[in-house]
């Protein structure tokens, strides 16, 4: 072999012998220096729930709301969550679609106030309609900071899609709150330890603390559980309200796509039936 070959294999593998030591060495090395996150200890991941509108299997693919559910979680919303949260995104008329007539739809509406100007230009407010929006809480985020010690409770229309699993989130972060703190997390006194929020302490105060709280007309246990659960999948709607449509769509797209490779199969054994067949 000639001498610039292996002068050139020797120095390739000096330089491979150095990078091995240099990532063993770096392996090896103590990590003292990173400093201890108690997030990363604490942090909890949200319990996983078969939800009718996730399908059979929980896998996603069919699957249609539970109308009777998707009330029970407007009515804690109503009665709960409304108190600091908006959900500015959706019309009255839109619950419609969760099997409320018209004159229910519009009692809804009517027992909401919204900005309007009187007859001599005036700023006034009047009852909603069913095409108005569910109005805000606050005038705007400073107004909510001012009223809520500095924390701001954010709009719940989308707040399922703004969130990692955000309808399994929701309920777990509703069902979070414990009372113990682990000594190593600092909770300031304003805070709640919520292992679910992404810094363990949460500035919303458990809003759905005990049973009864709500009264369920339709004989659904008043659990917390059940508070969580529903208004959790209430506000899957809010984020989603075409989740049925698309899913129908998804399916009604691959079954044409599985007919139409058949057809393309057939065809293609018909066009090469004779051309195929060995020469005699
Ligand atoms: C007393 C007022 C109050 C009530 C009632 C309340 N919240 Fe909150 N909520 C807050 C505040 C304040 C925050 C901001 C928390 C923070 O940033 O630390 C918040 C934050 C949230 C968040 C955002 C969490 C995140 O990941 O950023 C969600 C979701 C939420 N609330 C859902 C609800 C639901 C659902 C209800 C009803 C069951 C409810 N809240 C009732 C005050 C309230």
């Amino acid at each position: 072999m000639p001498r610039s070959g292996s002068l050139v294999q020797t120095g390739a593998m000096l330089v491979g012998a150095v990078f091995c030591i240099t990532v063993l060495w770096g392996a090896v090395q103590p990590r003292e220096d990173v400093p201890f996150d108690p997030v990363k200890k604490y942090h909890e991941h949200p319990e996983q729930v078969a939800w009718t509108h996730n399908g059979p299997g929980n896998l996603g693919v069919f699957g249609t709301f539970d109308r009777a559910q998707l009330q029970r979680g407007l009515q804690v919303y109503r009665e709960v969550c409304a108190a600091c949260h908006s959900i500015n995104r959706v019309a009255f008329r839109d619950l419609l679609a969760l099997g409320f007539s018209d004159a229910e739809v519009k009692a809804i509406a009517a027992s909401y106030e919204v900005a309007a100007i009187d007859d001599s230009g005036e700023p006034t407010t009047r009852p909603a309609t069913a095409a108005d929006k569910f109005p805000l809480v606050y005038a705007n985020e400073a107004a909510a900071r001012a009223a809520q010690g500095g924390a701001y409770p954010p709009d719940l229309s989308l707040i399922t899609k703004a969130r990692p699993d955000g309808t399994n989130y929701l309920r777990s972060l509703l069902l979070g709150y414990r009372d113990e703190v682990p000594a190593e997390v600092t909770k300031p006194d304003t805070l709640y330890y919520n292992p679910w929020f992404h810094s363990l302490n949460i500035a919303m105060p458990p809003p759905l603390a005990a049973e009864g709280q709500v009264e369920y007309a339709d004989g659904t246990p008043g659990t917390v559980k059940n508070y969580a659960t529903d208004v959790a999948a209430f506000l899957t709607w809010t984020a989603e309200p075409k989740l049925e449509n698309r899913k129908e769509t998804g399916v009604a797209a691959i079954a044409f796509l599985l007919i139409l490779t058949t057809l393309g199969y057939l065809s293609y054994k018909k066009v090469w039936r004779d051309i195929k067949k060995p020469k005699a």
